[in-house]
C-alpha cells in the first residue's frame, strides 16, 4: 500500500517524523507493508504530546530535591507483620473469606522486556535452577491452586481467582504459548485472562522517533503503569465486573517469592476500608537504591532514593529505625471501584517517567549504530503513580527475606537479584518452614544440621529443601509430614509426598 494514499505521508510531516519513510525505497514489499500497519496505528501528535510533557517534568524535577515536602506514613495507616502480630490471623482470615466469595482477582505485570536477565524469553518462563525446575508462572499458578483450595476448605464453596496477565507486544504470543503447553498448570483455562500492554516508540532528544532497522521503528512497552490504560481498552474492567471482583492483587512477576493474592493483604486492606494499599519491605540502609512510599504535600507516592539527600535518607525515628523506611517492591491492592475511577479518570493525568537510554539506531545514511551513552529515551509510567488518587491509602510491611526476592540480573558472582539468589531465598524460606514445622536435617554423617548454616567451608549455600506450592501456600500445614522427622538434603515435598533426592541417587 501507498502511504500517500492513506494520508500517512500527510501525518508524518505535521508531526515532524517524516524521517521515518526515508528508506522506503529501499524496503520489500512485505517490509514496506509492515512499516505501512506500524505508521498507520500510530497517533503521532499524541506521541509528540507525551514527549513534550515528560520532557518538561523530568527537567523541572530534577531540580528539586523532594526533602522539605516529604512526611513518613503515619502509623495508623500501616500493618506490619512483626509489629501487628496479633491481627495476622484475622487478616488472613478475612481475606480468606473474600478469596471464598469469588471477589479476589490476582494480576500480574509481565511486559517488561527483562534486558537485564537477558534471555530472549519472558521472564515468567525462567527456570532459576530449583529441585523441581519449576518456573516463575508455575510456581504463582500453583500458589493460586492452593489458595483457592485452602478457601474453599475453610468456607466450603467452590470459588475462584481469576488471574489477569499483562504482557507486551514482546511477550503475549510466547507467554500464552507457555499457558497452553503447560496446561495451565492446572488451573481452569477460563481463569487466566492474557491482555497486552501498549508500546511507545523511543525517541532521540530533538522529538524524532528512532528507527531500529530501516524499515522498523524502535519500540517498547509503556512502563508497568501502561496497566491502567490496558486496563480500559483491553475489556479487562468488563471482565473484572462481570466476574464481581471487589479486590485485586497486582505483583510483579520476577518476585519468587510473592505470596500471590495474599490473604492476610488483602485482609489487612479490606477491614482498613482501603481503595489501595501497597506492601513494602522495611529499609534498613540509607543508602539503599529503592523508593520509599511516603507522603509528599499530604498525597501518597513512591520518592526515588535519587530524589532525596543522603540526609533524609539517614533520618531516623524514635524507635531507630530509618523514618523514611517504607520500601516500594511494587506489590499492591486495589479495590475495584478505585481502579475504575483510575482507569476512567486518572489515568490520562499522569505523566510518563523518563529513562535515558542507549538505543542503537540507523543513521541517515542507512548505518546501524550502536552508541556508548544514551542518544535518546524511553517513555514509561509506573504502576505507583496512582497512590495519589487515593482517598483510604494503606501500607502492610512484611519482611524482606519472607517476601521478596526478584529475579533482575544475570548470575555473575557475587550479584543481586539474580537466579542464585532467587533459588537461594526461596530454599532458605522452605528450609525454615520445615524447621518451624519440626523438622530437621542431617548431613551426610547422620548429624544434625544447625540451623544457622555455618560459613565454615567458606560457603553460606542454603539447605537444597523446596516445597511444592501444592503442599504449602505460606508453610502451613507441613507438621504431620516433618514432625519430628531428619531429612537428608536435597528434600523435596510435593503432591506425591516427601523424598530426599540425594539419598536416593536423583
Ligand atoms: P522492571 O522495571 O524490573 O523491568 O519491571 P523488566 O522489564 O522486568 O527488566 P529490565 O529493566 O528490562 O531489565 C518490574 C515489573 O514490571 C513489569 C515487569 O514485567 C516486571 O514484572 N513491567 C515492566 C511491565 O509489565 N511492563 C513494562 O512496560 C515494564
Amino acid at each position: 500500500m501507498d502511504p500517500s494514499a492513506s494520508g500517512l505521508i500527510h501525518r508524518l510531516a505535521e508531526a515532524g517524523q517524516s524521517h521515518l519513510l526515508q528508506f522506503w525505497g529501499e524496503l520489500s514489499p512485505e517490509e514496506q507493508a509492515d512499516l505501512n500497519l506500524d505508521l498507520q496505528g500510530m497517533d503521532f501528535q499524541e506521541i509528540n504530546g507525551f514527549f513534550k510533557n515528560a520532557m518538561e517534568t523530568s527537567s523541572s524535577s530534577k531540580q528539586e530535591k523532594m526533602d522539605a515536602r516529604m512526611e513518613p506514613v503515619p502509623r495508623e495507616v500501616l500493618g506490619s507483620v512483626t509489629r501487628d502480630r496479633e491481627c495476622l490471623k484475622d487478616w488472613e482470615l478475612a481475606g480468606l473469606r473474600c478469596i471464598s466469595q469469588s471477589k479476589v482477582s490476582a494480576l500480574l505485570l509481565a511486559g517488561g522486556q527483562g534486558t537485564r536477565l537477558g534471555v530472549s524469553y519472558p521472564k515468567g518462563m525462567y527456570d532459576v535452577g530449583l529441585p523441581s525446575h519449576k518456573t516463575l508462572f508455575q510456581i504463582q499458578a500453583e500458589r493460586i491452586l492452593k489458595l483457592q483450595q485452602l478457601a474453599e476448605q475453610k468456607h466450603k464453596i467452590k470459588c475462584c481467582i481469576p488471574w489477569y496477565i499483562m504482557t507486551s507486544g514482546r511477550t503475549m504470543e510466547s507467554t500464552k504459548d507457555f499457558f497452553s503447553r503447560h496446561n495451565y498448570f492446572g488451573l481452569d483455562k477460563s481463569n487466566v485472562i492474557f491482555f497486552q500492554q501498549g508500546m511507545l516508540p523511543a525517541m532521540d532528544y530533538n522529538s524524532k522517533i528512532i528507527l531500529e532497522s530501516k524499515g522498523k521503528l524502535s519500540m517498547a512497552p509503556d512502563g508497568n503503569g501502561g496497566l491502567y490504560r490496558a486496563l480500559g481498552n483491553q475489556g479487562i474492567l468488563g471482565d473484572m465486573e462481570r466476574r464481581g471482583i471487589e479486590f485485586i492483587h497486582v505483583y510483579c512477576v520476577d518476585n519468587i517469592l510473592v505470596k500471590v493474592a495474599d490473604p492476610a493483604f488483602v485482609g489487612f486492606c479490606e477491614q482498613k476500608g482501603a481503595d489501595c494499599g501497597a506492601k513494602v519491605v522495611e529499609k534498613n540502609n540509607p543508602t539503599e537504591a529503592v523508593g520509599v512510599v511516603c507522603k509528599v504535600d499530604g498525597h501518597y507516592q513512591v520518592v526515588e532514593y535519587s530524589e532525596i539527600t543522603l540526609a533524609t535518607a539517614e533520618k531516623r525515628s524514635a524507635d531507630g529505625r530509618l523514618m523514611f523506611n517504607a520500601g516500594n517492591i511494587a506489590n499492591h491492592f486495589f479495590s475495584f471501584s478505585f481502579l475504575r475511577d483510575v482507569v476512567q479518570k486518572y489515568e490520562p493525568k499522569l505523566q510518563h517517567h523518563v529513562a535515558q537510554k542507549k538505543i542503537p539506531y540507523v543513521d541517515a545514511q542507512g548505518q546501524l549504530i550502536k552508541p556508548d551513552k544514551p542518544n535518546g529515551i524511553k517513555m514509561e509510567k509506573f504502576v505507583f503513580d496512582i497512590f495519589q488518587f487515593a482517598k483510604t491509602f494503606v501500607v502492610y510491611e512484611v519482611l524482606r527475606e519472607d517476601e521478596f526476592s526478584p529475579l533482575k540480573n544475570a548470575d555473575i558472582q557475587d550479584g543481586k537479584d539474580t537466579p542464585t539468589t532467587a533459588r537461594h531465598s526461596l530454599m532458605s524460606l522452605h528450609h525454615r518452614w520445615v524447621l518451624n514445622a519440626g523438622g530437621h536435617f542431617i548431613d551426610e554423617n547422620g548429624r544434625r544440621v544447625p540451623a544457622i548454616p555455618s560459613l565454615k567451608d567458606g560457603t553460606d549455600l542454603p539447605i537444597k529443601c523446596e516445597i511444592s506450592p501444592l503442599v504449602s501456600y505460606g508453610g502451613e500445614g507441613l507438621e504431620e509430614l516433618v514432625r519430628e522427622r531428619e531429612f537428608h538434603p536435597t528434600l523435596m515435598i510435593d503432591g506425591q509426598g516427601v523424598h530426599e533426592l540425594v539419598k536416593n541417587g536423583v
